[in-house]
């Protein structure tokens, strides 16, 4: 049996690679109806969704931790959304969702591509639907498990955490005082740093647009830096490389600096430093660990309700938006999480 719906889709799709920064000419816009739902099925009305440094990789041909993109797709995008007609009991009209719901207004998403959608419930009591694409979502699950597993803080260390005002980097400082551990940031300009130091709690923050960060990176970490969170690469990584303690731990979580280059990404010539100091330096990708977010949204969820975490999202509306919006994370006007508004709640 099928349901039919009269409803139209609006979309954003990939219509052309880009070289560099990418432009309106990168995307276009559809209009479809939604199809109609068969058994399993479930209709998702997207509310918000979360735009991510990653989707300039994405766009790229190539292979990385996940395939491209195709020319003419619906831009993929992990966002939260309301269920609006169902063919699933476990999906039922009216239930808050999360997933990879692709930047349009509505997601049908087939019964057989549940899993692969990483469609789960979120609970709007628990947070709220924007903190569930920030420290509840993926960004906190990146800081969480990039953190603890990768970086293994132990009390007492100074960890280092780059784009420290932006989705990841508040959440890495943030619980790394929660550990006990000093928290120094790196962000660019003053608001982001005094926001970082005066309402999340880090020990200092360096603000690397006012110039060189060394002697500041020096001053801010008297004890030299036992985990570098980093989240950009480039002559940041470069610069922490020759502060870093013996066993240190460099967490390599993106290099947004590179992301729009058009010549071959800066690799870190100050590696040598990981051998004088025994240090290693490892990846993290944050989907290897989708079976622990439970637990790690459970502990997450903890520290928001006891005040002891903060969330801060910066909401822009209109699908329409996206090509212009996208861009602010690569410019650094984003403050906080950047989440694009598609309708209201
Ligand atoms: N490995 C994984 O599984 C995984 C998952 C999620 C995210 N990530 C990575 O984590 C990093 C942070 O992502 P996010 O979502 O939290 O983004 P975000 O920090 O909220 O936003 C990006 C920020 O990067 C900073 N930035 C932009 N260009 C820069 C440059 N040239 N040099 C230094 N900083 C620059 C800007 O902040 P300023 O104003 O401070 O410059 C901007 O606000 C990205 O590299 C992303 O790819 C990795």
């Amino acid at each position: 049996m099928t349901t039919t719906t009269s409803l139209t889709n609006h979309q954003v799709r990939l219509a052309a690679r880009p070289v560099g920064m990418p432009t309106r000419d990168n995307w276009r816009f559809t209009d479809e109806p939604v199809p109609p739902l068969t058994d399993g099925d479930v209709l998702v009305k997207t509310l918000a969704l979360s735009l991510d440094p990653a989707m300039r990789g994405w766009m790229n041909e190539g292979k990385s931790y996940i395939p491209p993109v195709g020319i003419d797709e619906v831009m993929r995008a992990g966002g939260v959304g309301v269920v609006i007609d169902s063919r699933n009991p476990q999906f039922p009209v009216g239930a808050h969702v999360s997933g990879s719901l692709g930047v349009q207004t509505h997601c049908l998403v087939p019964g057989a591509d549940i899993r692969r959608a990483g469609l789960a419930p979120i609970d709007t009591r628990v947070g709220s639907l924007t903190q569930w694409l920030n420290v509840l979502g993926m960004p906190g699950m990146t800081g969480y498990f990039g953190l603890m597993d990768v970086g293994q803080p132990r009390a007492g260390e100074t960890l280092v955490v780059s784009g420290a005002a932006g989705a990841v980097g508040q959440t890495v400082g943030q619980l790394a005082k929660i550990l006990g551990l000093r928290a120094v940031g790196i962000a660019g300009g003053k608001a982001k740093c005094d926001w970082v130091v005066n309402e999340l709690g880090f020990d200092a923050c360096i603000d690397y647009k006012a110039g060189p960060i060394k002697d500041a990176l020096r001053q801010a970490c008297p004890n030299g830096v036992d985990i570098y969170f980093d989240n950009v690469g480039g002559e940041i990584l470069d610069t922490v490389l020759t502060r870093i303690n013996r066993k240190a731990r460099i967490v390599i979580c993106g290099a947004i600096s590179q992301y729009n280059n058009t010549t071959p990404v800066k690799g870190p010539s100050n590696y040598m430093s990981l051998l004088v100091n025994r240090a290693r330096m490892e990846g993290i990708v944050v989907f290897d660990y989708a079976d622990r977010y439970p637990q790690a949204i459970t502990e997450m969820a903890g520290y928001l309700r006891e005040g002891r975490m903060k969330s801060k999202e910066d909401v822009v509306e209109g699908i329409d938006t996206f090509p212009e919006t996208l861009l602010k994370l690569f410019n650094g006007e984003n403050f906080g999480k950047l989440v694009l508004k598609v309708a209201d709640a």
